[in-house]
């Protein structure tokens, strides 16, 4: 089932709607038009009880103002991009460099702070769409973006993600949510497993150095389920930069899941499945409770982890990285699925 709701207007007069997927078990996703934002996902824990398992915002000024991409879908380029600039094909180009002047952080927020076009295709699945014109924060392209989101029977959100432009161009799309499988607190007492033998060390600029840094022995070996807060404060020059995890971890190949949390306390348990070679651990290190989110509540400090899947970072400078740059009509087309359970 899938209602309606009006969520707000933006400072500027936009109006933003709420859809809420609802399946027979009582799991509940709310899916705002501004930024295609997850702004909450209800999960029953072992005793049946739902709680709000996104830590976010629930008003507009909240995500127009306030936010770290709480719950947004990212691009035309998700991550980074080094000093805002690339080439293709010979011709550079100047994106929009809007983290400290140095970096294009997600394609310059423009997919994130766009408000989409919603379609409700039957009762499980939500089309929404935006178009980004030629030339948009530098970026070469008309890009007609599609992103479907499902929930299934089975407590499953898939994510579909499409996108196909009139020129060649860069696209890395990603679902920015934070999430926090107790509904409250931090996450630090959360077990996580990631599948991946490798992570990309990143500079000061938090730009992947190009090495392919096995986690073996390091604070970044997540192979073996551990919890978030072991070892997110160890003596470690890679976990000092990013002040705890905001790294990308190469996945293995292979159809399990990319990445499994589970809070010991609730028994709620996150399973998420893509296609992507890579996924950013980013555990909040830079909230810091001055910021206000939901039900009135500080957004204090690892309030949540994002797993955001993703091309790596930077790759359009990174030849030796897998490449996501599609020719004109070519189409990008990727999938990403949290699936909830408990234990
Ligand atoms: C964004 C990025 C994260 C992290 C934070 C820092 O949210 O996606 O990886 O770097 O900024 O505030």
């Amino acid at each position: 089932m899938i209602v309606k709701n009006i969520f707000g207007t933006t400072a500027d007069g936009r109006a933003v709607d709420c859809y809420t997927l609802k399946n027979s078990s009582g799991m509940a996703v709310d899916i705002i038009t501004y930024g295609a934002t997850i702004n909450s996902i209800y999960a029953a824990d072992k005793d049946g009880v739902f709680a709000d398992v996104l830590a976010g915002f629930d008003t507009i000024d909240g995500h127009e103002n306030h936010s770290d991409y709480e719950g947004m879908t990212v691009g035309r380029y998700a991550n980074r991009i080094a000093n805002g600039k690339f080439s293709i094909d010979g011709i550079e180009y100047e994106v929009e460099k809007n983290e400290k002047g140095i970096t294009c952080l997600h394609g310059g927020a423009e997919l994130s702070t766009a408000v989409w076009k919603a379609i409700i295709i039957d009762d499980n699945s939500l089309e929404m769409s935006y178009t980004s014109p030629d030339g948009a924060m530098g970026f070469p392209g008309k890009v007609d973006f599609r992103v479907v989101f499902t929930l299934h029977e089975d407590n499953a959100l898939k994510i579909e993600y499409n996108a196909v432009s009139d020129k060649k161009t860069v696209i890395n799309m990603t679902n920015h949510a934070y999430f926090n499988l107790a509904g409250k607190g931090d996450v630090l007492g959360h077990e996580l497993m990631i599948n991946a033998d490798a992570y990309t060390p990143i500079d000061e600029n938090s730009i992947p150095t190009g090495e392919i840094r096995p986690v073996e022995g390091t604070p970044f070996d997540f192979r073996q389920s551990k919890a978030i807060g072991r070892d997110i404060a160890a003596d470690d020059e890679q976990i000092k930069i990013g002040r705890g995890y905001d790294h990308n971890f190469c996945l293995n190949d292979g159809d399990g899941p990319a990445a499994v949390a589970y809070d010991p306390e609730s028994g709620r348990v996150l399973e998420v499945f893509t296609d992507l070679c890579g996924v950013q651990l980013y555990t909040g290190n830079f909230l810091d409770g001055t910021i206000t989110g939901k039900k009135g509540n500080p957004l204090i400090q690892h309030a949540g982890f994002c797993l955001e899947t993703q091309y790596y970072p930077n790759t359009p400078n990174m030849p030796e990285f897998p490449q996501c740059t599609f020719d004109a009509g070519e189409k990008f087309k990727s999938c990403t699925v949290f699936k909830f359970s408990v234990k």
